[in-house]
């Protein structure tokens, strides 16, 4: 098996979009409008791993995402999906993907909906009822699986989207905002799963905005702003290479050495009694710390300040600003 199951390199869609009141009446001079969707995206799904793809509204991630899932075309860029194109109706069979927005008739029930997906799929008549019990059971829905959908909340329908994703057992899994809409049993359902399909050695990739989970989930993420990547990598190696601050816990601190402090730092935070932490650029630790010392301040501990992925997000996303 490759290392590498979703390799995505400079991918670039723009949409054209023509009045409709001018082409109606049939007018020549039909304004032509162009929205750069995605202008230059690249990633590098490895096997097995979970990816997270965050960026702001509008940065262009549900467009990148279609593109892989072969739903439109790219303007240009290059896409292999298990090592062949995402037209190759082969490795359909083993990708799963749920749409930002689902959608089902609703007068269908989630046992109907599974069951059509499953034969879809070619799955064997037992085969797709044990994974249609099993399925709804991991999503929480097992008590309305002959409930009809128009009855179902929108965090409902979710739980029934990513459920219907799995159901032909993928080895890659697409999911557009997965976590939009539940509630927290219902995040923490998809969470799990999430985490049980990359033990069986599955593929994730999915979009978020919920920072949080993006966190505690991914090993590896990309930052779109703008539809562009702007960062790309190992989650903890993006947290490290972005690392340009230490953390200081000061005691004793005079009025003189708080000036000091509040001119170098770029936050400073009074802990009571004389004593500050401080979050202060590598560039000026060296010249603070002499000064510091000078005024009498004790310096109890110096270490690496490690950005959190909000920090990390919030600073990526205001160097490009996003079309939202
Ligand atoms: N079918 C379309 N026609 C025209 N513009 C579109 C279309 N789909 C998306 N866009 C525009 O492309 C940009 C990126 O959208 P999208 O990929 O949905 O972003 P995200 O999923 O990151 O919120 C937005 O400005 C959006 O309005
Ligand atoms: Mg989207």
């Amino acid at each position: 098996m490759s290392d590498v199951v979703l390799e995505v390199k400079d991918l670039a869609k723009r949409f054209t979009l023509v009045e409709l009141e001018r082409l109606l009446e049939l007018k020549p001079s039909a304004v032509v409008k162009r929205v750069e969707a995605v202008r230059k995206v690249s990633l590098t799904v490895p096997t097995g791993q979970v990816y997270g793809f965050l960026g702001p509204n509008g940065a262009g991630k549900t467009t990148t995402m279609k593109m892989c899932m072969d739903l439109i075309q790219p303007t240009s860029g290059t896409i292999q999906i298990f090592g062949s194109t995402p037209s190759d109706p082969s490795i359909k069979q083993r990708i799963g993907y749920l749409p930002e927005h689902p959608y089902f008739y609703d007068y269908l029930r989630p046992q109907e909906i599974l069951d059509y997906f499953g034969r879809l799929f070619g799955i064997g008549a037992t085969e797709r009822m044990r994974r249609i019990d099993e399925l709804l059971s991991r999503v929480g829905l097992q008590h309305a699986r002959n409930r009809s959908l128009r009855k179902f909340s929108k965090g409902m329908l979710q739980r029934l989207g990513v459920a219907s994703a799995l159901i032909n057992d993928p080895d890659l899994i697409v999911l557009d905002e997965p976590l939009s809409g539940l509630d927290p049993m219902g995040r923490k359902a998809i969470r799990d799963i999430i985490i049980e399909e990359r033990a069986k050695g599955k593929t994730i990739f999915f979009s978020s905005h919920i920072l949080s989970d993006i966190e505690h989930l991914c090993d590896r993420v990309a930052i779109v702003v703008n539809g562009v990547v702007k960062r790309e990598g190992e989650l903890s190696s993006l947290l490290q290479s972005d690392t340009r601050t230490s953390e200081m816990l000061l005691r004793n601190v005079s009025e003189e050495a708080l000036t000091l402090i509040n001119a170098h730092s770029t936050s400073a935070t009074d802990m009571g009694s004389s004593t500050w932490k401080a979050v202060v650029p590598q560039s000026e630790m060296s010249k603070l710390l002499i000064q510091l010392l000078q005024c009498g301040a004790i310096v109890d501990e110096l270490q690496p300040h490690q950005d959190s992925l909000e920090e990390l997000f919030v600073r990526v996303s205001a160097e490009g600003s996003a079309v939202c």
